[in-house]
């Protein structure tokens, strides 16, 4: 269910600060400017603003015929209020202008981030183990177009 209104629009860099907070406190990685960096050269970094406040973000990328959903994250405070889905839906929409396929990875364990894939309808695909550096294995996940 929405329980708040929120405006997605493309990432500009007065976003910085508000993007680099959340990234901190979702994923809690000490290069997190480096991540920044890397969004802010892909095809779509999407913010949600709400009251002047960006409290979630997500980013997508396009190679070759597949899209790909790099990250997404709400800030913590307003989790679980239909935000990451809105992000989600307006990324997906973006990406299937180009791509009738769209694929991403997620930790095993990220019960909240694989949950709200299958919500929009992805379905898992594959799963491979040791994906990530600390050894955990990631699903696979992939979305097609509806024709
Ligand atoms: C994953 C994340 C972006 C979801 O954002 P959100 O705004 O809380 O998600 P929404 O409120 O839009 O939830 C949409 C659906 O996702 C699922 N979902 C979201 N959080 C969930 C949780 N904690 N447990 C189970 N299902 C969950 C539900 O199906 C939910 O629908 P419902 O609330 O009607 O049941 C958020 O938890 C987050 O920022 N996590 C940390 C960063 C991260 O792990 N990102 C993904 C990896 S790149």
């Amino acid at each position: 269910m929405m329980l708040v209104s929120v405006r997605v629009r493309r990432y500009s860099p007065p976003d910085y600060e508000g993007v680099l907070w959340i990234e901190n406190v979702s994923f809690g990685r000490r290069d997190a400017h480096l991540y920044i960096s890397y969004y802010a050269i892909q095809d779509y970094f999407l913010v949600a603003e709400l009251d002047g406040e960006v409290v979630g973000y997500a980013v997508g990328s396009v190679l070759d015929t597949v899209g790909k959903v790099v990250s997404i994250a709400v800030h913590p405070m307003y989790r679980r209020c239909g935000i990451g889905k809105s992000l989600l839906k307006t990324l997906l929409d973006n990406l299937f202008r180009h791509v009738e396929i769209i694929r991403l990875e997620v930790r095993e364990s990220n019960v909240p981030a694989y949950s709200l894939y299958e919500r929009l309808g992805f379905r898992q695909t594959g799963f491979v183990p040791g994906y990530y550096p600390d050894g955990e294995g990631a699903r696979i996940y992939e979305l097609r177009r509806e024709t």
